[in-house]
């Protein structure tokens, strides 16, 4: 079988989903591979790593489109080049269902044979393919050292015989997967942590990896049967908008996680919250 991955939207997506270690895996198992030239270069692989694995590296995406049976993306390809997909091909990706509805309606009805990794069943059985949890897990983590480094004071308090910098102050709203190695990072590195969640049950993990869980003060039970957050209600909304204000005026750094499946993500921290926490640190 013939297997191809297009160049993404590199502005919006970095990340590849053939990196040569991917390739050997592909290339052992007996397919044939194309690539465009160049798939890889601003992440450090070159065309000869391809190249010495046996890939074909092709000029022109039209030709790849046509030559392969399967095709494997991060994100959605744009109209232009969807509309070379003719029939029985198959797409598979994290093709983000929500925002492009219309679009993967159309390929359905084109016979072209979608598989968005986002919705598989998080079953042990299909753990080795749940981009969610190993994606989230990475992006909790950067998300921290993103935000260490362009922070300008020190994260672990430091004491000198000149006075003493307190510890950075991190606040991480929703403890799943992102949310806790968020917290697990941060702790690491030093910093005081705050998180908050809809779902109790989190409450022991934060704890349990020395942050300092915040309960929204009447907060009822938002986790739905398979462990996931449900809607919350407009009361709860404003009293979690109460507490957040408050905590925000001792916090240094924000670090959103918050995701309901199937729906944007929740918007919890709202402009003049966030104008509090600028006259906070322009009074400093
Ligand atoms: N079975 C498995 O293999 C498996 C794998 C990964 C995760 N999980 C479980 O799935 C659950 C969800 O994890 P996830 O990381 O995918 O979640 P997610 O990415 O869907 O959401 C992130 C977090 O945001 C929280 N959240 C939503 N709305 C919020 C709000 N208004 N305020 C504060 N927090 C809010 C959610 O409760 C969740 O903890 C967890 O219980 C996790 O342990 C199971």
């Amino acid at each position: 079988m013939r297997i191809s991955s297009l160049a993404e939207n590199i502005k919006i997506e970095k990340r590849i989903s053939v990196t040569p270690e991917i390739a050997k895996k592909y290339i052992s198992l007996g397919f044939n591979l194309s690539l465009p030239k160049n798939y890889g270069a601003h992440l450090g692989f070159s065309d000869d790593e391809y190249l010495k694995l046996g890939i074909n590296l092709l000029d022109n995406e039209e030709e790849i489109i046509k030559n392969a049976e399967i095709i494997i993306q991060l994100g959605l390809p744009d109209d232009n080049k969807l509309s070379l997909f003719n029939e029985n091909k198959i797409l598979i990706g994290s093709l983000n269902t929500l925002l492009n509805k219309d679009k993967l309606e159309n390929l359905k009805s084109k016979s072209i044979n979608c598989f968005s990794l986002e919705l598989l069943p998080r079953i042990t059985r299909a753990q080795s393919m749940d981009i969610l949890s190993s994606q989230a897990n990475l992006a909790g983590y950067k998300a921290v050292i993103e935000a260490f480094k362009v922070y300008e004071r020190a994260i672990p308090m430091m004491m000198t015989a000149a006075g003493t910098i307190p510890a950075a102050k991190v606040l991480v709203i929703g403890a799943g997967v992102a949310g806790l190695q968020a917290i697990a990072t941060a702790k690491r590195m030093g910093a005081v942590v705050f998180a908050t969640d809809v779902r109790m049950t989190s409450k022991e993990q934060v704890e349990s990896l020395g942050g300092k869980f915040l309960t929204v003060e009447g907060s009822e039970n938002l986790e739905t049967e398979s462990g996931y957050a449900k809607e919350a209600s407009e009361d709860f909304k404003k009293k979690q908008e109460e507490l957040l204000t408050e905590t925000l005026k001792k916090i240094d750094i924000i670090i959103c996680t918050a995701l309901i499946p199937g729906r944007e993500a929740p918007k919890i921290i709202k402009e003049e919250m966030f104008n509090n926490l600028q006259t906070w640190i322009s009074n400093l």
